[in-house]
């Protein structure tokens, strides 16, 4: 496996392997790596010649300056966790190797990126889709794996990749799970022990609501998950919305949609910690 610091020099690596006519898979992470992006590396390694993970903190989708100074950066972990799941290339750049200019494009694509996590962190999804374009017109990849956690950015980027006509197929990935049903994000390494022992209650609620939707309303189910939440002490909701699961818009009755969606943020314990997880009603 070769890590790039450099964005030419993994482009002149890939003009090689395509000459050859490699078929290449592109994994986007922000790095402190964990099973699930592990899965999508797998997967690419099965489904590509070639898999290049990038690894970057991306500075222009936080929307939060302390989120940014605290999000964990393990790059040598990273490398390691990458190796044994077969990656051929990282690319590990600096910001001003990523942006040597700011971006000042604008990614706006109503209405999937302008509800819910679009409406909480003004300008994230503009700049996910910043650095995503960026990487796909580095990398050129036949195919990028995205993780289901991360729900609404699959819509974003789906939407970014059809108006671009970029040439990329959008491979998702199924949520991973920790034994106890929390849903593996590299925020998780921040939880202090007692919140990590009440992050799980999350899924619990979410995955009961199931049982309990079949006998109450989209109304009372949205009630019912919202308080159960929120009985929980150091477990706030930020936001719990039903969702249509192709336009993302709130629906008002079971009988409104094929695909139904639960889409939660919680912000978890004294620091908080901003979790976030999703539920399918119907799909
Ligand atoms: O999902 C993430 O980790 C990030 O949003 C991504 C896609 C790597 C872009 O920085």
């Amino acid at each position: 496996m070769k890590v790039f610091y450099k964005i030419v020099d993994l482009q002149n690596a890939l003009f090689e392997d395509r000459k050859s006519g490699k078929k290449i898979g592109l994994v986007p992470t922000m790095g402190a790596l964990h099973e699930g992006h592990a899965s999508l590396v797998r997967k690419s390694v099965k489904d590509n010649d070639i898999t290049v993970v990038s690894v970057f903190v991306n500075p222009t989708q936080f929307n939060d300056k302390n989120d940014l100074k605290n999000y964990p950066r393990t790059l040598e972990a990273d490398c390691k966790l990458l190796d044994e799941c077969g990656a051929d290339y990282v690319l590990a750049p600096s910001v001003e190797e990523m942006y040597p200019t700011p971006d000042t494009r604008q990614f706006e694509y109503p209405p999937v990126s302008t509800v819910m996590e679009g409406a909480h962190r003004p300008g994230h999804f503009n700049g996910v889709c910043q650095v995503v374009s960026r990487l796909f017109y580095i990398v050129r990849p036949e195919r990028a794996y995205f993780g289901e956690k991360d729900w609404q950015q699959i819509a974003v980027i789906k939407a970014m990749v059809k108006h671009l006509h970029l040439p990329v197929e959008i491979v998702e990935c199924p949520i991973i799970r920790d034994v106890d049903g929390l849903a593996r994000s590299s925020r998780n390494t921040l939880l202090a022990p007692d919140e990590r022992a009440i992050a799980p209650r999350i899924y619990e609620v979410l995955k009961s609501s199931i049982d309990y939707s079949k006998k109450h309303s989209l109304k009372d189910t949205h009630k019912y998950v919202v308080d159960s939440i929120n009985a929980v002490d150091g477990l706030e909701v930020e936001y719990f919305a039903i969702v249509d699961g192709n336009t993302l818009q709130d629906v008002a009755e079971w009988e409104d949609s094929p695909y139904i969606v639960g889409c939660i943020t919680v912000y978890c314990g004294k620091t908080p910690i901003r979790l976030i997880d999703h539920i399918k009603y119907k799909d």
